[in-house]
């Protein structure tokens, strides 16, 4: 019998296009993976298993082994930063980009830099890079609020159609990454596992080319 395999999954915004790339790589759950509140899905592979969890916790059951497998957001990963981790396949789905924003026009101060990001080590290295002091907050999600509130100058966040900042009377700055989802495995379980994940990378690496 083939060696069981799992893939985690992030659920939010993610999982609308993991389903469809899922069941063009033949990989059906199941159930309705949307509808149910379970965490763990059998598919019409005996031995292929998903799991669902949130995006940033992905790159920890990877890491961790207890997934084989896991799709995680490009920003995730470069926030969770760990060596052991690679990347086998870039899934072309949930494309966005990793920014600076400011309100619309403001001058940012001279000295210290105020940045509110759930993005904190990201932020702190590009920051780095580019010489500038920065005072980093920490926050959850609705960055945007940050420089209204004057609780920052600036925020580090996705843009995608960038309607969230001009809602918001704010504009996007630089550029810091671009974001596409990812298959992710650990290096260990690339070397020891070898034999039950290539045929999933690959299955998936033809799904992606016929989604192009
Ligand atoms: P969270 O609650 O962690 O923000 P989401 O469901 O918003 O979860 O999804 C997070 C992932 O989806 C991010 O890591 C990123 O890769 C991608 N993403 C987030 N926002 C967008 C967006 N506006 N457009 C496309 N992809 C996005
Ligand atoms: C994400 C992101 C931005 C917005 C960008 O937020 O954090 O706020 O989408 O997309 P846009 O450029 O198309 O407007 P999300 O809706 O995931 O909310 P969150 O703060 O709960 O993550
Ligand atoms: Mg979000």
């Amino acid at each position: 019998m083939t060696q069981p395999l799992t893939i985690a999954l992030s659920k939010g915004r993610i999982l609308d296009d993991t389903l469809p790339l899922l069941a063009e790589a033949g990989i059906h759950p199941a159930e309705d993976i949307k509808k149910s509140r379970k965490l763990i899905f059998d598919t019409n592979h005996d031995h292929i298993k998903l799991i669902v969890q949130r995006a940033v916790d992905v790159p920890t059951y990877v890491e961790y082994g207890a997934a084989d497998l896991g799709i995680a957001g490009k920003d995730v990963l470069l926030e969770y930063g760990s060596d052991n981790l690679c990347e086998p396949l870039d899934l072309n789905i949930a494309t966005c980009r990793l920014m600076t924003a400011a309100m619309k026009d403001a001058e940012m101060p001279q000295g210290r830099l105020k940045v509110a990001t759930k993005f904190v080590n990201v932020a702190k290295r590009y920051f780095a890079e580019q010489g500038r002091q920065v005072d980093i907050i920490k926050l959850y999600g609705g960055m945007e609020l940050a420089p209204i509130m004057n609780l920052a100058d600036m925020i580090v966040d996705i843009v995608d159609t960038g309607n969230t900042l001009k809602a918001n009377g704010l504009e996007a700055r630089d550029l810091i990454a671009p974001v596409s989802s990812r298959l992710v495995a650990s290096r260990a379980a690339m070397k020891v596992k070898h034999a039950q994940i290539q045929p999933i990378i690959e299955l998936m690496a033809a799904a992606v080319e016929r989604q192009k």
